[in-house]
């Protein structure tokens, strides 16, 4: 858990309602920030932001699709007005999509993993960037995966956009660094979510898990605290950077 002191900190966290935001916008929370807990889930959004005004935190539910970019425009808008900035900001949103080689994906699965996990990030940096420079400074973090660097058989979609989503963040970081403003990608390996849950059977978790050398599956605070130093002052120096928190994996 992290300890970082985001006190007076306004983050916004996509995909909060659920697996690794829902970690991150609690570590936020419970570390002093103002929270949006933003999701297109309506109940898992409210459950989460429930949690955080119940511990006596600050947080509330904004429902966006953040494959539209007119909604990530009206989430960042509504931040802003209703907490008086923005500082932090985590792009975490995303699905998996349909399993299929490449030379049968369906279409429709391809267009739609791209709008949410590649279309969805830009859409968050275009509209937070300006919001961030008009607050002082702060830090994106976009969650892409260990696919944002190694393939993955069958999820081209998936693989694509988070190797989009690493470039992305680069050349971001390339032209906000010197604004204060702080632009990095992270790339958890196998996490155990509702994500994995819904898409894979218990033997080809367990075959996953083999798959990372530190033998298990990763969990979602591990995740959530590497963010949180990266949302940091503590990570004045860290930007550009695809950060790594996957037991292993791509070392092999
Ligand atoms: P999850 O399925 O537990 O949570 C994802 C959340 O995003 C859900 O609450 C869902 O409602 C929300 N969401 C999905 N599409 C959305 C949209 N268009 N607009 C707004 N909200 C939307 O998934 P998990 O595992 O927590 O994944 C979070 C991020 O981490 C994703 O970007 C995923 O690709 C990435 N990741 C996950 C890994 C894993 O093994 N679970 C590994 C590496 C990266």
């Amino acid at each position: 858990m992290s300890t970082y002191d985001f006190s007076n900190k306004v983050a916004i966290v996509t995909g909060a309602g659920s697996g690794i935001g829902e970690a991150c916008a609690l570590t936020f929370a419970r570390s002093g920030a103002k929270v949006v807990v933003a999701d297109y889930d309506e109940e898992g959004g409210r459950r989460v932001a429930d949690v955080i005004t119940g511990e006596g935190g600050t947080a509330v539910f904004n429902s966006v699709d953040v494959s539209k970019a007119e909604q990530v425009e009206q989430m960042v808008a509504t931040t802003v007005s209703t907490y008086g900035g923005l500082h932090v900001a985590v792009n975490n949103a995303g699905i998996g999509g349909a399993q299929a080689p490449t030379g049968e994906y369906p279409l429709d699965s391809w267009r739609q993993v791209l709008g949410v996990n590649l279309d969805g990030v830009f859409y968050g940096m275009r509209y937070q960037l300006p919001a961030m420079l008009a607050s002082g400074g702060g830090s994106i973090i976009n969650m892409a995966s260990i696919l944002g660097s190694v393939g993955f058989a069958n999820s081209p979609a998936y693989v694509a956009a988070k190797h989009g989503v690493v470039g992305l963040t680069k050349s971001a970081a390339i032209e906000y660094s010197a604004q204060g403003v702080r632009i990095n990608s992270v790339g958890p390996g196998f996490i155990r979510t509702p994500l994995l849950d819904e898409n894979l059977d218990e033997a080809t978790m367990g075959a996953i898990a083999d798959m990372h050398p530190i033998q298990r599956l990763g969990t979602s605070q591990e995740v959530a605290d590497l963010v949180a130093f990266l949302g940091s002052d503590e990570a004045s120096f860290c930007t550009g950077g695809y950060y790594l928190v996957d037991g292993a994996y791509t070392a092999q």
